[in-house]
């Protein structure tokens, strides 16, 4: 994945406007989730909005990514290829943002409540967004990635849930993934120390069953094994002197996820 690349602070001001602009469009994509819309239309979405902002889609031939976006539905992990899936009342979908502006990028992800979620969809959902939260807080200089995944883990578990290990966070920057590797699972005071001037993704896969995965022959969609749900959530975060400053935040509330929070 590339080595650890130590930004500046005016690498760091060169990445906020990719990252506004990922956490833009994740914004106004969230707010056409509905009951009928397909995945398909969610990269359109993305596609478009992400060009009209003079910016570029990163996932977009990646490696031979085929679309704009990831749209991850249910059982699908990640990497959920957008297509002519449509949307169900009840269904849960991670929309996976990566915006390239300047050369620099910004990934965030969220998933997002198609129509009245069930209950267990909702604790798994609820669940992830503590867990990407729990990851952000325990990340700042001096501390070790370890304590990370440790803080992860440990919230997954405690509510009956796993945690996905064939993906992890990812620093990042002018490319889209380099060093280090963020693992959701771990151990306190293990891995490497997390230094100021590091720029990395949280981005935990939680599953309602078992966290082992199968990749689809479409060579990209990440499934459960079991069938059961998969929730994730995912921030760019920059280290800063004393904790960190999410990059991807977003200016309000997500539309069809944090406001069933609400009730
Ligand atoms: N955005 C994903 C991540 O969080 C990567 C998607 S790669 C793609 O790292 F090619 F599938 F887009
Ligand atoms: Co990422
Ligand atoms: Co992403």
């Amino acid at each position: 994945m590339g080595n650890i690349v130590i930004k500046t602070e005016a690498d760091i001001q060169a990445m906020r406007p990719a990252c506004r602009l990922a956490a833009q469009t994740l914004e106004e994509a969230g707010k056409i989730v509905r009951i009928g819309l397909t995945t398909d239309e969610i990269n359109t979405f993305v596609h478009d909005f992400t060009i009209a902002a003079g910016a570029t889609p990163a996932p977009l031939n990646y490696r031979g990514y085929p679309k704009s976006v990831c749209t991850s539905v249910n059982e699908v992990i990640c990497h959920g290829i957008p297509g002519k899936r449509v949307l169900l009342d009840g269904d849960i979908v991670n929309i996976d943002v990566t915006s390239i502006l300047d050369g620099w990028h910004g990934d965030v992800s969220a998933t997002f409540y198609v129509g009245e979620p069930s209950q267990e969809a909702r604790s798994l959902v609820e669940t992830t967004r503590e867990c990407l939260q729990l990851g952000i807080d325990a990340a700042r200089p001096g501390a070790r990635l370890g304590d990370i995944g440790a803080v992860i883990q440990k919230h997954a578990e405690a509510r009956g849930c796993s945690v996905v290990r064939d993906f992890v966070g990812h620093g990042i920057g002018r490319s889209f993934h380099e060093g280090p590797q963020v693992a959701h699972f771990g151990k306190h005071g293990r891995g490497q120390r997390i230094v100021k001037g590091m720029t990395f993704t949280i981005e935990p896969m939680i599953n309602q069953g078992k966290w082992n995965m199968r990749v689809l022959s479409d060579e990209w969609t990440a499934v459960t094994t079991d069938g059961k749900l998969s929730a994730q959530f995912e921030h760019t975060i920059a280290i800063t002197n004393d904790g960190v400053e999410i990059l991807t935040a977003f200016e309000n509330p997500l539309v069809n996820s944090e406001v069933f929070l609400k009730d």
